[in-house]
């Protein structure tokens, strides 16, 4: 079985020879290679370049046995593409938020294969590199993830403009989550068809709404996104950061794999939702502990998963400054664990 099999497998439940392992972030600042490349390249050079973008992609894939790629890109390409400016310092930076519905109106719907076809471009590089030893992973922001940014702006203070709105505007929050969902399954289509074996959607602060906020505003719009990407060819992963508190809710989106942070034991994952295909959950910081204990940590989690149906991952993206020996003892430790029968 090689990667792209296990991974493909994992993703539908199948029988795997022992679970697939890749790391959200895995590239980007933690590697030196990829801060020498920086040196000369802004970060939307590399975005926005197929070459670049694809040496980025391959870069972890030379240091570690990972089983899968994920594409270098950012979340916020996509309100770029609907006309916002985004600059990152390397924080995301947006001037001209979201405050009316005439702002809403004044978003593009872009025609994907023209704003965003340096990703199909990136994607297509990538594929023909890794040829089909291994997997490849597309992604993009949940629309609430991103409605996050493009009302908020930098982002910092929990995004208490988004979340008011839901409450003081909620027709206008919902036509500008309609708006972003309908040029997501657009985009994500478009990766689709230039060779992703899965996406991941990341709804990185969707963890941060009540219960009955989340299935008002974030569940229905990804769970439209699952619905229309079903059946075009890759496996879709909706990963929640803070899934914890809305985890039946998230399961009901309809991904086929179902993405957890750090915050929830896998054991208790699994009591909640027996039988949900699962990807994660190492706290990203157990790597800056030994390699001894990164082993342990990981084996108990798939000793709780019993590696079946499940994707081995970090339950969020790399820290830039985690050592180089903690990432190496992660993705090896998937290769020492044994199933206890
Ligand atoms: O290896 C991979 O995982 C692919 C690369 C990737 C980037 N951004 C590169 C990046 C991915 C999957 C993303 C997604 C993304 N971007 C998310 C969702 C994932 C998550 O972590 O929850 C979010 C919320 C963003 C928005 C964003 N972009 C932020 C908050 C930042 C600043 C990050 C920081 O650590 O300072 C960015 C910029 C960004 N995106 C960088 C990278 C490598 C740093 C830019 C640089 O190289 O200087």
């Amino acid at each position: 079985m090689n990667s792209r099999e296990r991974f493909q497998a994992a993703c539908r439940n199948g029988k795997v020879d022992r679970p697939p392992v890749w790391l959200m972030r895995q590239a980007g600042r933690t590697l030196p290679e990829y801060r020498e490349l920086r040196a000369n390249h802004s970060f939307w050079d590399v975005c926005r370049t197929p070459e670049l973008a694809a040496e980025v992609t391959m870069q972890p894939l030379r240091r570690f046995p990972i089983d899968a790629a994920i594409i270098f890109s950012d979340i916020l390409v996509v309100p770029d593409a609907m006309g916002m400016n985004i600059e990152f310092t390397p924080a995301p930076v947006i001037d001209q938020t979201i405050e009316t519905m005439e702002d809403v109106k004044a978003l593009k719907r872009p025609d994907v294969e023209k704003a965003l076809g340096y990703v199909a471009g990136a994607l297509k590089e990538v594929r023909s590199q890794l040829g089909s030893e291994r997997a490849l992973i597309g992604f993009a922001g949940a629309p609430y993830t991103l409605a996050c940014y493009m009302v908020d702006g930098m982002g910092k203070k929990g995004f208490v403009k988004t979340r008011g709105m839901m409450y003081s505007h909620p027709e206008l929050m919902h036509a500008l989550m309609d708006k972003v969902t309908d040029v997501l399954i657009d985009y994500l289509t478009m990766q689709v068809e230039s060779g992703i074996d899965a996406f991941q959607v990341f709804d990185s602060w969707g963890g941060d709404l009540p219960p009955d906020q989340f299935e008002a505003f974030a569940l229905p719009y990804v769970a439209r996104i699952m619905e229309r990407l079903k059946g075009k060819g890759a496996a879709s992963i909706y990963y929640v950061n803070g899934i914890g508190n809305v985890l039946e809710l998230a399961s009901q989106a309809g991904s086929d794999v179902l993405g957890v942070d750090w915050r929830i034991s896998m054991e208790d994952v699994r009591r909640r939702l027996p039988g949900r295909v699962v990807q994660g959950n190492l706290d990203p910081t157990a790597l800056y502990g030994n390699p001894e204990d990164i082993g342990n940590r990981v084996h108990r989690i798939l000793d709780a998963t019993g590696g079946q149906g499940h994707i081995l991952n970090l339950g969020h993206g790399l820290n830039p400054s985690t050592p180089i020996e903690g990432i190496d003892a992660f993705v090896r430790s998937v290769s020492t664990w044994k199933k206890s029968s």
